[in-house]
């Protein structure tokens, strides 16, 4: 068994994000600026954002937090999101989900200018993905296909099986796994909790992305020998022991599947670490102008 990484994948890519974040200050005179809007004060939802923020920091962008209590209402975070869009000076904007149920997470993602959705969430940018055009890659999609590369694992022509169809994770990933580049050129299945023989189907794959945000969902009987095993969970739990007050545990039971697999993602220190990459490098890409000019 062989770690990927995301500890030493993503600090590598990070280097590389901050020269060409200097090198956008010293030609056109202005960082890369990320703005995230976070409602209430989910624990997880405020670490990740955190660390959103913090990350910014450490590769020499601009980034601005507005935070709102949980009793906001739609037509303000609407009005927010308007101001943001029109802000010449920002180049990214997320707003961290889950939101309140008051608020419809469908306006929220529609409203956000595709040219700044870093996220890669709005319909426009899905159906640019599916068309395989210039798009933002929702992040952690984009981390897992950055992870692999640096890997040089190769995915042509192998089965990958998928383990929840969300649309942050699961179902992009079905599409950027399958289609003809690089990683990609996968068979793949989309297996959800309505999924007949769940067991067996994760038993046939070469590669398997578990994003069904369940602790410990897939097992060492699910393994085939020598398969690749991406571990997209990120499922807390308090803890007496540790000092943040919470543990994190993956979708996959690593000790007993890691003997099994011939690469296999740690949580934490696996696809968390490259959802920030996949966040980053689409902030540096709209600063640039890449995708849309
Ligand atoms: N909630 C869980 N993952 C994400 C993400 O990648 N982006 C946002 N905005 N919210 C999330």
């Amino acid at each position: 068994m062989q770690l990927l990484d995301g500890k030493v994948i993503s600090e590598r890519l990070k280097v590389r994000i901050a020269e060409e974040s200097a090198q956008l200050l010293s030609s056109i005179g202005r960082k890369p600026h990320l703005a995230a809007i976070l409602v209430g004060n989910d624990g997880g939802s405020e670490t990740y954002v955190a660390s959103k923020i913090k990350n910014c920091e450490k590769v020499g962008f601009t980034s601005s937090l507005f935070r709102y209590d949980g009793s906001v209402t739609e037509r303000e975070l609407l009005d927010k999101i308007e101001e943001v869009n029109n802000d010449d000076d920002v180049d990214g904007l997320i707003v961290q989900l889950p939101l309140p149920k008051h608020i419809d997470p469908e306006k929220v993602t529609e409203k956000i200018s595709y040219k700044k959705d870093v996220d890669g969430f709005h319909p426009l940018n899905l159906g640019r993905m599916v068309r395989n055009l210039p798009c933002f890659i929702p992040a952690t999609p984009y981390g897992i296909l950055m992870m692999l590369e640096e890997y040089q694992i190769d995915t042509v022509g192998k089965s990958c099986v998928i383990v929840g169809r969300s649309n942050i994770v699961g179902s992009p990933m079905s599409i950027l796994m399958s289609r003809n580049d690089c990683p990609g050129n996968c068979t793949v299945t989309l297996t959800h909790s309505k999924t007949k023989n769940l067991k067996d189907i994760v038993l046939s794959a070469d590669i398997i992305v578990a994003a069904i945000g369940r602790k410990h969902f897939i097992t060492a009987d699910m393994v085939k020998e020598g398969a690749v095993v991406i571990d997209v969970g990120i499922n807390r739990e308090a803890s007496a022991v540790t000092k943040s007050g919470f543990k994190l545990y993956g979708d996959v039971d690593f000790d007993m599947v890691a003997p099994k697999a011939s690469w296999i993602t740690p949580v934490p220190g696996g696809i968390g670490l490259m959802t920030i990459v996949g966040l980053l490098k689409n902030t540096l890409a709209s600063a640039r102008r890449d995708i849309y000019p």
